[in-house]
């Protein structure tokens, strides 16, 4: 059964009881169930303050058989709860003595020991609601005002929460010294509690963002089962999965556990593969566990704590074999109330009501007996007057100062918020009549500085501000452990400044100066990417290449892809600029066309030049010499549009590439053309009664041709103008090139200046191939005719070609076609007469003409 469950169930019984016992009231004196709780410690005073501590910690679990009353709790002592209740009895002594806080006012307490039980807890609460001690019995006993006004403790926090549960309904103020437990935050639960340590829920955090800090994401976890255990556990595993870091386990113990149950955890600790372990985990439980930690030899785990045992040098003086050297952990910081050490070491003040108790803490401290058992073993005789001061037990340990300064500041609040209430001004108000409701109300106000200089105040949880100092366990030569603080954890500052590791010479597990590494997987490398492993934690993972085009460098998760321009490297880390594709100059096809380019113009220079050097011979003055000449002229831009095509485009470039390209060509077919006119018009002339020659003379021919290269001019600066060919980079071709060519802007218009310069070739090679018959020795017309046959072929070869070559060879492509065309028709239709003017002059005469 869950305690909150049991706590429920057994709650709702003693209010019965109470309601029982307040109607009794009327009728009859009232009496008490069950066995009377014996305050430990009283004083009496004008204000009562009560005082629950674990005098005695562990207990043996006797099972209940409901033939006989439960047996009393086999309870052992606990030093440290007596020290918190002489904290508690120094800050009552000091206010007592001041004539500043509660002048003429002094404050008495009355303490309970709950033994660390939740049972016993509830009875002790309703014990000091109700005031049923021996001497309290008469009559009007109950219905006499509450005894105590505000109730100090407990130590842990599951009694804690069951006592505060009892007395929530009661409005009376119960302060914590020790219970952090993030659970008694929660007002609607515990109205009336409050308490002087930050809640468990800050630690938690701390304690994840710590494990973050040092990197370790996969951790094993064991916890105390109780609620401070419990709920700091899961507020810390929801923390850290938030944080990226995995709990592999996560067990609970509780110090009444069989043997089995720690051999289990031993077992679980020694198979899991996470070498850090985060406890929530008491003192006390410490101190069962150590015992089998080192019968197994369990070293080598880095521990990280919280304050419940990190800054216990109680522990670390157990620790002999070394099991929790490097511990990190959070503790409250490390602070120093003047004066009580001194009073601490006077115990006599501990001797009032209860003898017994203080019999039994007087010879567990100077281990002696006052009465000599009669069973043989002899033991040193207490006197009495044995003295602290050489003694060396966790009684006269002063590390856990920090928690004396928050009874001690308990103590203050309360003190300070009476102060107000009764309108103390160099005496008090006597007269108030005290109600505990109205102390709750005022110490939720309270803020005061303490002689220590710390400023004291509750949130409306009821919480004090959370600060914490990160400790770190090292090991020094003479066997014992020092905390050394290496930090600070403040969570009143902005989430990325709440964590700070101050002091990096940290000792880590097995005194290694090395941050002890803790994960499931190991970091991927550059260039992969995490895959979650199916059913395990995200903690653990494979690392698998990053696909192309995909890079990952540092912490990423996933790939990034590279913009389009970049492309991943094989290493898979970095992206690098795609190759851009391009015919260059620089390149072996780029310089091969170019030279083709430069080779086509200079054999048309050089036939021009002949061609003019013989210009006066019949056959270069039969052939038309003016269109000749022109058609000579185009084929050399011709020869040299196609070096346009070579390099990175530019807007310039690609604009002017066809329609350069465009215009050279029609000027140069409708040269063409006007020849085979011309031949064919010869031939028609010389039949007779014609006389078309007039009809077709050079004005005629000047203006054919230069109203087809017109056409071809328009259509080029429609195109310019509507959508002009601009440089672009293409990404589709290849997946790791860059293609840079010239969009087409309008296919349209590209395939129209196609077009014409083909509809034009058609022309030309119709009549040419009507003329090619003709009788006439220097007849041009076969010429042409082969030369257009040539020009067609390729350019009709040229459209596959040039739509299936992938990148920059559709370029190429274009060039050679060009090149190719150009070079049929200087050779096709100058070669021949070159030829005959230069080797065959005898040839060249007007006879033969004719
Ligand atoms: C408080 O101080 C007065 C004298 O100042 C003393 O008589 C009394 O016993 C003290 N009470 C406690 C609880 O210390
Ligand atoms: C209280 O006053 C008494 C007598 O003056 C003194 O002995 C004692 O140390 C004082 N206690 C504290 C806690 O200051
Ligand atoms: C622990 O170590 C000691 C010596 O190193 C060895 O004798 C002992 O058997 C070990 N115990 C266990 C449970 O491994
Ligand atoms: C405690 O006080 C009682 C009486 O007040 C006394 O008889 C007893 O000896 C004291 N105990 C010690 C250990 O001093
Ligand atoms: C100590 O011994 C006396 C008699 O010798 C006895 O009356 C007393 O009860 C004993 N006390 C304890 C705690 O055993
Ligand atoms: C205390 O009383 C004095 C006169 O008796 C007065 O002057 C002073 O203001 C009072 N202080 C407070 C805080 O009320
Ligand atoms: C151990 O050494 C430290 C200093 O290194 C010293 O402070 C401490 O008192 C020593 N402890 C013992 C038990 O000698
Ligand atoms: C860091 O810790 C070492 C002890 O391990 C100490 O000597 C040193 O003074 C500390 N430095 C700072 C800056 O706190
Ligand atoms: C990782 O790559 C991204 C994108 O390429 C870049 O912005 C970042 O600076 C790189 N980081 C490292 C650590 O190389």
């Amino acid at each position: 059964m869950s305690a909150g469950r049991w706590l429920e169930r057994r709650l709702k019984l003693f209010y019965l009881l109470l309601v029982s016992s307040f109607s009794l009231a009327e009728e009859q004196a009232c009496t008490h169930r069950g066995d009377l709780e014996d305050a430990q410690l009283i004083k009496k005073g004008d204000i009562m303050l009560g005082g629950v501590f674990s005098f005695h910690s562990s207990w043996r679990n006797s099972q209940d058989n409901y033939e006989q009353k439960p047996q009393q709790l086999q309870c052992t002592l606990n030093f440290r709860d007596f020290q918190f209740a002489q904290a508690m009895l120094f800050a009552i002594e000091e206010i007592n003595n001041s004539s500043d806080l509660l002048p003429g006012l002094t404050l008495g307490y009355k303490m309970y020991d709950t033994c660390g039980s939740i049972a016993r807890s509830v009875r002790v609460a309703l014990a000091l609601l109700n005031g049923n001690e021996i001497e309290a019995l008469p009559a009007e006993a109950c219905t006499t005002p509450a005894q105590v006004q505000v109730i100090m403790g407990e130590t842990s926090s599951s009694p804690t929460a069951a006592i505060a549960t009892a007395i929530g309904p009661f409005h009376i103020p119960m302060i914590s010294h020790f219970a952090t437990c993030a659970c008694l935050s929660d007002k609607i639960k515990y109205p009336s509690f409050l308490r002087t340590i930050p809640s468990d829920y800050y630690q938690s955090r701390a304690l994840a963002q710590l494990v973050k800090y040092f990197g370790w994401t996969w951790l094993g976890a064991v916890r105390t089962n109780d609620d401070y255990g419990n709920n700091g556990m899961a507020t810390f595993i929801a923390t850290a999965q938030q944080l990226g870091v995995c709990v592999e386990y996560s067990i609970s113990f509780f110090r009444t556990d069989p043997l089995e149950k720690i051999q289990n955890i031993i077992e679980i600790i020694k198979t899991s593969t996470s070498k850090v372990i985060v406890t929530f985990l008491s003192n006390m439980d410490w101190d069962v566990l150590l015992q089998e930690f080192s019968r197994n030899n369990l070293t080598g785990y880095q521990w990280v704590g919280t304050e419940g045992w990190i800054s216990d040098s109680q522990i670390a003086a157990m620790d002999k074999s070394h099991i929790l050297d490097g511990a990190i952990g959070l503790s409250i910081p490390k602070t120093h109330v003047s004066g009580i050490t001194k009073f601490m070491f006077n115990v006599k003040p501990l001797n009032s009501s209860n003898s017994v108790l203080f019999r039994e803490f007087w010879e567990a401290l100077f281990s002696c007996k006052f009465n000599q058992s009669n069973s043989g073993e002899i033991q040193k005789k207490c006197t009495g007057e044995e003295d602290l001061t050489g003694v060396e037990n966790s009684f006269t340990d002063m590390s856990l100062m920090p928690i004396f300064y928050n009874v001690y500041k308990g103590v203050y609040a309360v003190a300070h918020a009476l102060h107000e209430i009764l309108n103390c001004n160099k005496t008090c108000d006597k007269n108030v009549q005290l109600d505990p409701y109205t102390i709750l109300q005022q110490l939720q106000k309270i803020h005061f500085k303490t002689k220590e200089g710390d400023f004291v105040y509750f949130n409306e949880n009821g919480d004090p501000p959370a600060k914490y100092e990160i400790i770190n366990w090292q090991p020094r030569e003479n066997d014992t452990v020092e905390f050394v603080s290496v930090g600070i954890y403040d969570a009143s500052l902005p989430e990325d400044r709440q964590l700070s590791v101050t002091n990096m010479s940290l000792i880590w597990a097995k005194n290694s100066l090395q941050v002890p590494v803790s994960v499931c997987s190991e970091k991927c490398p550059h260039g992969t990417h995490k895959v979650l492993q199916k059913g395990k934690p995200v903690c653990c993972y494979d690392c698998v290449r990053c696909a192309e085009g995909e890079i990952s460098n540092s912490t990423s998760i996933s790939c990034l892809k590279c913009f389009p321009e970049f492309w991943s490297n094989e290493g898979r880390d970095a992206c690098i600029k795609k190759e851009e594709l391009f015919i260059s100059y620089e390149e072996i096809m780029g310089a091969l066309l170019t030279t083709a380019s430069l080779l086509g113009t200079c054999m048309t220079a050089l036939v021009a030049a002949i061609f003019f050097r013989h210009r006066k011979t019949p056959l270069v003055r039969a052939n038309n010499s003016e269109l000749s000449f022109l058609l000579l002229f185009s084929l050399t831009l011709c020869f040299l549009c196609s070096l346009t095509f070579i390099g990175q485009p530019t807007d310039w470039s690609c604009m002017l590439r066809h329609t350069a390209f465009g215009i050279t060509f029609v000027l140069c077919i409708s040269c063409v053309l006007g020849k085979t006119i011309v031949v064919l018009m010869a031939f028609k002339a010389s039949l007779p009664g014609r006389n078309i020659t007039k009809w077709f003379g050079p004005t005629q021919q000047r203006v054919s041709v230069l109203g087809f290269t017109l056409i071809q001019v328009i259509i080029c600066i429609i195109w310019l103008t509507m959508a002009p060919p601009l440089p672009i980079k293409n990404f589709k071709k290849f997946k790791d090139k860059i293609v840079l060519e010239c969009d087409l802007g309008s296919t349209i218009g590209f395939w129209s200046v196609l077009g014409y310069i083909g509809l034009l070739a058609m022309m030309c090679f119709l009549f040419a191939f009507l003329a090619r018959k003709l009788p006439d020795n220097f007849n041009e017309a076969k010429l042409i005719t082969f030369s257009m046959l040539i020009f067609c072929a390729v350019w009709i070869t040229f459209i596959p070609a040039y739509v299936s070559s992938p990148g920059k060879f559709s370029v190429a492509v274009e060039i050679f076609a060009i090149l190719a065309s150009s070079f049929g028709l200087l050779i096709c239709i100058f070669i021949p007469k070159c030829y005959i003017i230069l080797l065959k002059p005898e040839k060249n005469t007007k006879k033969n003409m004719m």
